[in-house]
């Protein structure tokens, strides 16, 4: 196994464990994304849900059968089961660690252990497919679009949210494989076209996803400090990931594209 995949794997299985603070802030809803703010979002779970609304938005029917790309603990499959029966809903994961806890949280819903970029699925199977906040680590994300492309019937629509990070982040971020960098938006946009997709909207949501999460993150986070919950020396690590992470994100993007 690649020395990124066990990162990455490492990373998200152990998320919670390493900051206990940071299950709290998401209120133990298992999800963990940054989410979608509104003025009025009150917490990190309502923005969550949130962005799942933002997706789903942009898939008029939503019936038949749906795969949830890197579907993390289960949170974004679970939120599935608002619009699906767990029969249609089918989730994919590297990590198989992460895929007990999405059985429990989305009960009857399909989890397989499954690289998102090497996919082995049937062709003209999925309806419509979700890919919420991953889609920047598989390796290529080129490859990924030309899977599930594949896989999605004619008329499909796969929907997603994606970072774009600078030519910096993507070269020493050890979770984001180089080739995945793009200059611009409009080169973004070529990749899902090149991938055989015909109708795709991009839309910029840096401020209300990124923006938004650590305005709150750090509101949050400086509280706790103030309490005393969290102590100077794990204040001081977290700022200094939060620069880093700063310096290096270029655009938070919401993405729908349809299948010819
Ligand atoms: C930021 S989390 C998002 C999780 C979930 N979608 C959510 O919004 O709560 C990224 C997820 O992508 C998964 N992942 C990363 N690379 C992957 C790959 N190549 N194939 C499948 N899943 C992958 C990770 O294990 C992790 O669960």
């Amino acid at each position: 196994m690649s020395t990124r995949r066990s990162d990455i794997i490492r990373f998200y299985d152990t998320r919670f464990n390493t900051d206990h603070l940071l299950a709290e802030y998401y209120k133990g809803s298992d999800f963990y994304n940054f989410g979608y703010w509104a003025d009025n979002t009150r917490c990190q779970n309502e923005a969550c849900e949130n962005l799942m609304e933002k997706l789903l938005g942009f898939i008029r029917q939503k019936k038949g059968i749906i795969l949830d790309v890197a579907c993390g603990m289960g949170a974004t499959s679970r939120y599935l089961l608002k619009h699906y029966n767990p029969s249609e809903v089918t989730g994919i994961n590297i990590s198989t660690k992460q895929l007990e806890t999405c059985k429990a949280n989305a009960p009857g819903c399909a989890f397989l252990q499954m690289d998102a970029a090497k996919l082995a699925l049937h062709d003209r199977v999925f309806d419509n497919i979700i890919c919420v906040e991953a889609a920047f680590h598989f390796d290529t994300r080129e490859d990924f679009l030309r899977e599930v492309c594949q896989v999605l019937k004619p008329g499909g629509q796969l929907v997603l949210s994606d970072i774009l990070v600078n030519k910096l982040a993507a070269r020493w971020h050890p979770r984001i494989p180089k080739e995945n960098w793009v200059t611009d938006m409009e080169e973004y946009r070529e990749l899902y076209l090149r991938a055989g997709f015909k109708h795709v909207e991009v839309v910029d949501a840096t401020k209300e996803c990124w923006k938004g999460f650590y305005k709150h993150l750090w509101s949050w986070r400086r509280k706790n400090f103030l309490a005393g919950e969290i102590k100077l020396p794990a204040y001081a690590k977290m700022i200094l990931r939060n620069l880093l992470a700063k310096a290096g994100l270029k655009y938070y993007l919401l993405v729908s594209a349809r299948k010819a």
